[in-house]
């Protein structure tokens, strides 16, 4: 995909640019904590500024292909992140004697896992698209199809900690 400079300086600052937007959005919640609502919005306005940046950076490098090709790649993503990559670094964090790591690798690796098999059942229904509800545990990423699960199947949390997308 990157052919020259440009488009290894694009691949970068999109990078760089995504990073900043979800490390700002950390200091939001930061701040918000602390008590500083006003710092707060400054965080999520110049976080929402970044993803901009980031989001016509990945325009111009055309990572971005046809809907069907976006779902294959996302399928495959999701099952080398959940297969091969997750399962290392879980064995590592155990090693290491790092709970927080682990329990945030674990969760990670088994809603990768449950979005793998979202995109694995949306290619086979492209054709005959279904209007389906979703929901995304805000805990551990868990993403249920259909009607709102009691618990998250992969943390355990509360129906209340889910969020529906529109
Ligand atoms: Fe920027
Ligand atoms: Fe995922
Ligand atoms: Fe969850």
């Amino acid at each position: 995909m990157a052919e020259n400079q440009t488009d290894k300086n694009l691949y970068t600052a999109f990078v760089g640019e995504a990073k900043a937007a979800l490390r700002l959005k950390g200091y939001a919640e930061k701040a918000d904590k602390e008590g500083y609502p006003q710092m707060a919005k400054l965080f999520r306005a110049i976080s929402a500024a970044e993803e901009i940046h980031a989001l016509k950076h990945l325009r111009l490098l055309k990572i971005i292909q046809t809907t069907e090709e976006n779902l294959q790649a996302s399928f495959e993503s999701e099952s080398s992140v959940s297969e091969n990559v997750y399962p290392e670094f879980i064995r590592i964090a155990e090693e290491e004697g790092n709970t927080g790591a682990r329990i945030s690798f674990s969760h990670a690796r088994d809603a990768e896992d449950f979005h793998g098999k979202l995109y694995k059942a949306a290619i086979a229904d492209m054709i005959r698209e279904q209007d389906s509800e979703l929901h995304v545990c805000t805990v551990c990423g868990y993403v249920a199809s259909g009607s709102m699960p009691d618990t998250c199947p992969v943390c355990n949390a509360a129906k209340e900690r889910f969020k529906t997308i529109d």
